[in-house]
C-alpha cells in the first residue's frame, strides 16, 4: 500500500508551476490545513472535550456563537499569525480585521474565512466546515486595512473549504480547477482522493431552506415550483431534494455530483439581501463551482464580479449545476426587465 499524493506535496509541485514562486504561498495552505486538522479533532470529539453547545458570546451579525465557532476562530487565528505570510485576517466572528502581533514581518497575503460554516449542526452530529478564501495584499508589508479585504471574487489566489463530515476532506483550486483531499487518520495527512472535480452542467436534485417559500421573490418561487411540480410540470421529470443547513456539505456534495443550491433574496427582512456572507462564504464557494464547470450568480449578477462595500456583507446565492442556475437567472432577470 502507498501513501499517495500528499496535500504538502501536492502543493509544492502545483507552486513550482510558477517560476519565481518564493514559496509562502505554498506555506500558509500548509499552515491553514494544520489548523483544519485541529478543528476536525475538535469537531469528532465533540461532547467527550466539552466543545458542543453555545457559548454566552454573540458576534458582530447578532448571531449566538457556539463554542466550536469560537475554538475554530482561535485555532485559525493562532495557526497563522506567527507565519509572517499575511498581512491581515478577517472572520465571520470578528467585526473588524485581526490585529496582527508585534515582532511578526507582514506579508503579501489576505485571508478571509469563516470558520465554522454550518455550527448550528454541531450538537446534532451533522457535518459542519471551514470555508477560506486568499486574496493579495494591495500593499504587502503593513497592517492591512479593512478597505484592502473588498476584493471582488474574481480575484481570489485561493478558495477552499475543509469538511467535517463522514470522512474530513480538504478542497480548493488556485485557478486551475478544483482538487480534494482526504485525511488519511493513522498519518495526520489530507492524500489527494478527488482530482479535477466537475459538476455536470445538468442536474436533477436542488437545495433550498423550503420552509422560506412563502418569503422567496417570484422568480425563484416559480423556479421551485416548476421542479416540485415533476413529470406533471413544465420540466418534464421528477426533482429529488437535500438541504443540509450546512453550507459546506452541500456545496461539496454539488462538486461530488451535480446539483443546484439556492440560499436566494427573500422578504424576511428587507435590510438583508440574502443571508451568506459575500467574501468568506459567497466568494470562495463561487470559485470553487465556476472552477469546477458550474456557475454562481445572485439571481441578477455573477457573485464573482460584485464590488463589495463592507467586510460582513451579505448577498443571494444561486450556484451549482450551469443548465439549472442559467434558467433561474434568467427567471431573476426577465422579471427585473418586465
Ligand atoms: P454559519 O453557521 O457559518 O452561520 O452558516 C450557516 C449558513 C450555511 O452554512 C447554511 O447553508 C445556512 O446558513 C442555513 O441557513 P438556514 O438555517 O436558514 O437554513
Ligand atoms: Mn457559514
Ligand atoms: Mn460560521
Amino acid at each position: 500500500m502507498q501513501i499517495g499524493t500528499t496535500l504538502s506535496q501536492f502543493i509544492i509541485e502545483e507552486t513550482r508551476l510558477y517560476p519565481g514562486a518564493s514559496g509562502d504561498f505554498a506555506a500558509l495552505l500548509n499552515d491553514l490545513a494544520v489548523a483544519c486538522k485541529f478543528i476536525g479533532a475538535q469537531v469528532y470529539r465533540g461532547s467527550l472535550v466539552g466543545a458542543l453547545g453555545s457559548a454566552d458570546t454573540g458576534n458582530v451579525q447578532g448571531e449566538i456563537q457556539k463554542k466550536l465557532d469560537i475554538i475554530s476562530n482561535d485555532a485559525i487565528l493562532k495557526s497563522m499569525d506567527w507565519t509572517g505570510h499575511l498581512s491581515g485576517m478577517v472572520s465571520e466572528e470578528m467585526d473588524g480585521p485581526y490585529t496582527l502581533p508585534g515582532g511578526i514581518p507582514r506579508g503579501k497575503y489576505l485571508l478571509l474565512f469563516d470558520p465554522l460554516d454550518g455550527s448550528s449542526n454541531t450538537d446534532v452530529g451533522i457535518s459542519v466546515g471551514t470555508i477560506f478564501s486568499i486574496l493579495r495584499a494591495p500593499v504587502a508589508g503593513r497592517d492591512a486595512e479593512p478597505a484592502d479585504f473588498l476584493q471582488p471574487g474574481v480575484q481570489q489566489v485561493c478558495a477552499g473549504y475543509a469538511l467535517y463530515g463522514s470522512s474530513s476532506m480538504l478542497v480548493y483550486s488556485t485557478g486551475y480547477g478544483v482538487n480534494g483531499f482526504t485525511l488519511e487518520p493513522s498519518i495526520g495527512e489530507y492524500v489527494l482522493t478527488h482530482q479535477q472535480m466537475r459538476i455536470p452542467d445538468e442536474t436533477r436534485e436542488y437545495a433550498i431552506n423550503m420552509s422560506n417559500h412563502r418569503h422567496w421573490e417570484n422568480p425563484v418561487r416559480r423556479y421551485i415550483d416548476e421542479l416540485n411540480q415533476g413529470t406533471a410540470g413544465p420540466r418534464g421529470q421528477d426533482f429529488n431534494m437535500r438541504w443540509v443547513g450546512s453550507m459546506v456539505a452541500d456545496v461539496h456534495r454539488i462538486l461530488c455530483r451535480g446539483g443546484i443550491f439556492l440560499y436566494p433574496f427573500d422578504t424576511r427582512n428587507p435590510g438583508k439581501p440574502g443571508k451568506l456572507r459575500l467574501l468568506y462564504e459567497a466568494n470562495p464557494m463561487a470559485f470553487l463551482v465556476e472552477q469546477a464547470g458550474g456557475a454562481a450568480t445572485t439571481g441578477r449578477q455573477r457573485i464573482l464580479e460584485i464590488q463589495p462595500e463592507n467586510l460582513h456583507q451579505r448577498v443571494p446565492v444561486i450556484l451549482g449545476s450551469r443548465c439549472e442556475v442559467e434558467r433561474v437567472t434568467q427567471y431573476c432577470c426577465e422579471e427585473s426587465s418586465s
